[in-house]
């Protein structure tokens, strides 16, 4: 066995794609290795057309050249509609040489337009009214000779389409072809049929629905949005093995009928007579006589790309926890999970029987089926029986969110359902997992599960807002707060590679960006909305190193900036236009969706943020006067900035938390400045007995400024709240995904609102991120994106989290991090792939008592740097796992002093009782005292009607700490 080995070769991101219309496609890598330690020296890729590479089209021969991730394809020009093969091998630094890897490849699909030789198709309109509802059936019969070698349907639809071949169907993507913004782009996509075809006769067939093409979409339900007539068009090329070629394509004489599908719409549902099935009517032997004729569509070619993104698909199946009977008497099958997707069900019944599934997020207070938040979206689904035995039937072009199911019409329902015939399919774009976070604190994980199954359901092609009511849109404001978190999660490169080129298409032509991408909503440029085209590439780059992905947005991303600066009479400042603002902030006023901070602070703040990930895309992008030009912009807005928005003194002059989580995230102040605000905005949390009070703009970064300017217990406090308002409140109702509102069910138990309730909504999810890269400590130092330099610090705050881990598989391998405490011992596990190097910070460590596996680390190879710092020990590493132990030498122990926080007593019964004594009155919520319980103890030292003395301020404070003692020792 060679001890360095290869795996996981990659093309786009992907492994083996098939039809890809990137003329110099980018292959990455990983590498095992056996030692510590270990980089690449050198790399060797091979290019071939055939699978033995006797004779290779491209070689690069020996690379000295760290360079594993996005290595251009840089032989002979390629070939449309070829599969090339690749293999890489590498050299360390130790001297040793890898095996080449296993072979892998990609395939080609078209590079220019007049490879198309089909023809947009629909069913002829004077036959068949295209604004019919039922989905559209299509066919076409055709013979093939003996000797198939190879055979590939390119195929896309204005609507949404299934494939069926001899009776079979193609593929397993659903949703085809995904929603771009069709009048721009539309994808097509690639499929293998080589194994469904005969070399006699043959039959294809195309089911034909609205979809986001022609249905309804927002909540105005705005139908034809991008055109009136669905269609089809649709390649197949084949290959015998003697050379020869031939072709199928859709024109006019296909055939076209309607079928069982009544019904289909994304929002409201699918309605399926299982009775008007044409049996075999994608078998060659189908007689379609009575069938429609077809015509042409007048489409452009141009806007066809090959399929950019992952294909949706049924990703996981879940079988129903429980069958309820609410009070109202209906018949509720219950997911456990609120989840994204279909039911799919057998039955057996007589012919038209009718079988109804309504679908709900979740249940009200007296325990029925709410609806009322799903606003018009109807989430209905109907299926007729045909009455010829087991019948098994899953909608086909819609989807619903989903928690519960009522269900009217199965036979037999009153006496009970048998759960073993439904399922529920969980749909969402097939992405690899590339992320795990755990905790000692359980609700902590569910919290974590909440966000994950926020983003599967929320990537169904297109990062949307919610999936259940009449909206499902690509709202850019929700995309931009949740990309961080989202690409811990899962690899996202493909999914919002194609997202940026919808929101690059759809840009205004004065670098406006629309409210949603695909735009299909009036509105445009609302601060941290659109920041979206700066802030996402941005991410994408870092994680991945993608700096194509920059050059190609990097027009996107400029005009945006010079956007707003071109906004209002003041060019280094945002104060005008409509903005969404702090969304949904508790701070707002009554019966508004606003928050208190103004737009004017906001916008100017995004204005300075997506200015310095401009400048820093254009240092990335080696563009010398554009890095001068945006830096010095930002200069310029940082000083208006402060001019407009901090007192001469130092204070931030409007008092929302959420002022001041952008001021310090956007690094918009400094020195003494910055230390004052981060000052006051954890004295803000604690006067609100640490409780967020931010919105879609301030919660995303909330907890990352606090632990990043020295408040990282409070932030740790903010992750624990079970009380509203808080992460965990939500977790405590039960939730299995992430709300929309704060309180989107009361403490009461009675809903926020029907108008805006989605219970399924990932923005407030953008915590994950601080919790993978600050509690768990797994992050990068971004000068070296996609980990190349990795950072671990776990930051290790309060007694109440005992154990953090997280896992993640970067481009390069995966990375670990986790660490332990208990009264006596700190452990940190890491992980670091081959090619990167870690900076690892111990907290709270001492460099003679750190042992890593069992030896003191100054004497352990593969360890470097090993410095004390006030923090702890600072060590650098290469590749390999490692096990840090040392000391706990605070103990769990809390130790109280002059210093403490009222509040933090007052949080805790025991400490109250104590503080009671010596300052009676004081934990009354409405007392006099109440107003000091976010200072330190000490300042009831001057308050006249604390009576506290410095001897009894003493006596206190070790009364405590004994306290303190005892109560540590019990929990042990
Ligand atoms: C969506 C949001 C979106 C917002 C704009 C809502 O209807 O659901 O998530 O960002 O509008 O403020």
């Amino acid at each position: 066995m060679n001890e360095l080995k290869i795996y996981d070769v990659t093309c786009e991101y992907r492994k083996n794609p098939i039809g890809l219309d990137v003329k110099k496609p980018r292959l990455s890598w990983k590498i095992q290795s056996d030692r510590r330690g270990t980089t690449q020296l050198a790399y060797q890729l091979q290019v071939s057309l055939k699978f033995n590479f006797e004779t290779p089209i491209w070689d690069t021969g020996y690379i000295e050249s760290e360079q594993s991730l996005h290595i251009d394809y840089a032989g002979p020009e390629l070939k449309s509609t070829t599969r090339y093969y690749y293999r890489v091998k590498v050299w360390d630094h130790f001297g040793r040489q890898s095996d080449w890897s296993d072979i892998a490849w990609w395939e080609t699909a078209f590079f220019e337009t007049n490879e198309w030789k089909a023809k947009w198709i629909t069913p002829n309109p004077q036959e068949l009214d295209p604004a019919s509802e039922p989905a559209f059936l299509l066919r076409k019969e055709f013979n093939l000779k003996d000797g198939i070698e190879s055979a590939r349907i390119y195929a896309t639809g204005v609507g949404l389409y299934e494939l069926y071949l001899n009776g079979q169907c193609v593929g397993e993507d659903l949703l085809a072809p995904g929603w771009t913004s069709y009048s721009k782009r539309i994808q097509y996509q690639t499929y293998d049929v080589t194994a469904l075809l005969t070399s006699s006769s043959n039959a294809i067939g195309a089911m034909l629905a609205d979809g986001w093409y022609k249905g309804d979409l927002s909540w105005d339900c705005t139908r034809n949005n991008y055109g009136t007539k669905r269609g089809i068009i649709l390649q197949l090329n084949v290959r015998y093995d003697d050379g020869t070629e031939d072709l199928l394509v859709s024109d006019h004489t296909w055939k076209a009928f309607t079928g069982p599908i009544l019904y289909s719409e994304l929002y409201h549902g699918e309605v399926y007579d299982a009775r008007l099935e044409q049996r075999d009517w994608s078998k060659s032997d189908f007689n379609d006589s009575k069938w429609m004729g077809t015509d042409t569509l007048d489409l452009p070619l141009e806007n066809l790309v090959a399929q950019e993104n992952n294909p949706t698909r049924v990703i996981e199946t879940i079988k129903p926890q429980a069958v309820l009977i609410t009070p109202a008497g209906d018949t509720v099958l219950d997911m456990g999970q609120n989840m994204v997707g279909r039911i799919r069900f057998t039955v057996t019944a007589p012919a038209g029987t009718k079988i109804t599934l309504k679908h709900a997020e979740v249940l009200d207070k007296d325990g029925n089926v709410y609806f009322g938040n799903l606003r018009s979206a109807k989430q209905t689904v109907e299926y007729i029986t045909k009455g010829e035995g087991m019948e098994s039937y899953a909608p086909v072009f819609t989807f619903q969110g989903f928690r519960y199911v009522k269900i009217e019409g199965y036979p037999g329902q009153e006496n009970g359902l048998n759960l073993e015939h439904f399922v529920g399919e969980v749909i969402h774009t097939d992405m690899v997992q590339s992320g795990n976070f755990k905790t000692s604190n359980p609700v902590v994980n569910q919290l974590q599960q909440n966000i994950k199954w926020g983003q599967r359901g929320n990537f169904v092609d297109v990062p949307t807002d919610c999936p259940q009511r009449d909206e499902r849109l690509g709202w850019t404001g929700d995309a931009q707060v949740f990309i961080r978190t989202a690409l811990f999660n899962y690899q996202g490169g493909p999914f919002f590679t194609k997202w940026l080129r919808d929101l690059k298409a759809d840009q205004l032509p004065n670098g406006g960006v629309p409210f949603v991408i695909p735009n299909v909503v009036d509105g445009d440029s609302s601060a941290a909305w659109g920041d979206a085209a700066v802030i996402c590439p941005w991410t994408v780059y870092l994680s991945y190193s993608d700096t194509r992905l920059l050059e190609e947005q990097y027009p996107s991303m400029q005009a945006w900036v010079e956007y707003i600066r071109a906004q209002g009479e003041m060019e280094y400042a945002w104060n005008t236009g409509f903005h969404f603002g702090d969304w949904l902030g508790l701070d707002s006023k009554e019966d508004t969706y606003f928050g208190a901070t103004p737009d004017e602070l906001i916008a100017t703040a995004f204005y300075a943020y997506s200015t310095r990930l401009l400048r820093d895309t254009a240092k990335v992008l080696n563009k010398v006067d554009d890095v001068k030009q945006y830096d010095e912009l930002l200069i310029r807005i940082k000083k208006y900035y402060n001019d407009e928005f901090i007192t001469p003194l130092g204070r931030l002059a409007v008092t929302t938390q959420t002022a001041h989580v952008l001021t310090l995230m956007f690094d918009l102040v400094e020195g003494k400045i910055r230390e004052r605000i981060s000052y006051d905005l954890n004295q803000l949390v604690l006067e609100n007995d640490y409780h967020l009070t931010t919105g879609f703009v301030g919660t995303p970064y909330l907890n990352l400024v606090l632990s990043n300017n020295g408040y990282h217990e409070t932030a740790v406090k903010l992750l624990l709240q079970e009380t509203f308002p808080s992460w965990l409140y939500s977790v405590s109702k039960g939730a299995t995904t992430i709300w929309e509102h704060w309180d989107g069910i009361k403490e009461d138990d009675s809903f926020w609102s029907d108008d805006m309730n989605s219970f399924n909504h990932y923005a407030y999810g953008a915590i994950g991120d601080w919790m993978y890269r600050v509690v768990a400590g797994l992050d990068m130092d971004e000068t070296e994106p996609a980990y190349k330099r990795i950072r671990i610090q776990p930051r290790i705050g309060g007694k109440e989290l005992t154990y953090a881990r997280a896992t993640y598989d970067s481009m390069y391998g995966r990375i670990v991090s986790a660490w332990n405490i208990t009264h006596e011992e700190v452990t940190i596990e890491v992980e670091i792939p081959v090619n990167t190097t870690a900076q690892i910070i111990l907290p709270f460590a001492n460099k003679e008592d750190v042992k890593e596996n069992g030896i003191i680390i100054t004497k352990v190879e593969g360890i470097f740097d090993i410095c004390q710092t006030d923090k702890g020990v600072s060590l650098v590493v290469g590749s390999g796992q490692y096990r840090f132990v040392y000391k706990n030498e605070r103990g769990f122990r809390t130790i109280y002093s002059a210093n403490t926080r009222l509040i933090d007593l007052l949080l805790n019964e025991e400490m109250t009782k104590t503080l009671e004594m010596y300052v009676p009155g004081i934990s009354n919520p409405h007392g006099q005292l109440a107003r000091l319980k976010a200072e330190p103890i000490e300042k009831l030292l001057y308050h006249p009607m604390s009576k506290l003395t410095e001897d009894r301020l003493n006596a206190l404070i070790n009364e405590l700490n004994a306290l303190e003692e005892k109560l540590v020792t019990v929990q042990q």
